[in-house]
């Protein structure tokens, strides 16, 4: 059993968490590798699939999107899930009383969903490292308003127990029977 952890990272934070959970499946006896979501890979040489990718500004990121697209056929047919990482701080309701893990679904995923029908999805808590050179426009902004830099909580709140327990629910799918799975 070979499963493919493809991950979409800007500043490495959600590279750590694919690494994490390609390390998880070989302790539980997978073949298990974490590879950048925009590399040519032949995804016929894999049996299952995790799919990663960082949130920004309410999106995936594209190289993760891309990756389900370009590989929809296999994707559907064979055990996918699909993993964002953002958002960022503690606090686990927004100022609506709404799930920050649901309220940061990126809104790419129904449209995902639909095409390959993932076994699971799932939001981690992500890490911001601000003395990380900044990437595109918006984190620009932050560096140079104040403001937009207070309003971001800065740290690393990756939830290390909840991946490894996700990995573990992937691990025990894939060892099920087939026609258990
Ligand atoms: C400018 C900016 C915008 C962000 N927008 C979102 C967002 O819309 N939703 C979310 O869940 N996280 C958001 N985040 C948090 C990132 O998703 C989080 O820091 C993530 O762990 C970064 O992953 P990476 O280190 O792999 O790039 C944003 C972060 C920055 C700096």
């Amino acid at each position: 059993m070979q499963v493919l952890i493809a991950y979409a990272t800007r500043h490495g934070s959600t590279r750590g968490i694919a690494e994490r959970i390609a390390e998880r499946l070989r302790a539980d006896g997978l073949s298990a590798e974490a590879r950048p979501a925009a590399e040519a890979v032949d995804a016929s040489r894999y049996d299952a699939f995790v799919v990663g990718g960082a949130a920004y500004m309410f999106h995936w990121l594209d190289d993760a999107t891309r990756f389900v697209e370009r590989n929809r056929d296999v994707l559907a047919v064979r055990p996918t899930w699909l993993f964002s990482s953002g958002p960022i701080g503690t606090d686990l309701v927004d100022k609506q009383g709404r799930d920050v893990l649901e309220v940061s679904i990126p809104k790419e995923f129904p449209r995902l969903h639909g095409l390959i029908r993932p076994r699971g999805e799932k939001v981690f808590f992500g890490a911001i490292d601000p003395d990380a050179k900044p990437v595109g426009l918006a984190e620009r902004f932050m560096r140079v308003l104040p403001a937009a830099r207070e309003a971001l909580p800065r740290g690393d709140f990756r939830d290390w127990p909840a991946i490894d327990a996700w990995a573990d629910e992937i691990a025990a799918a894939l060892r099920a029977p087939v026609g258990a799975r």
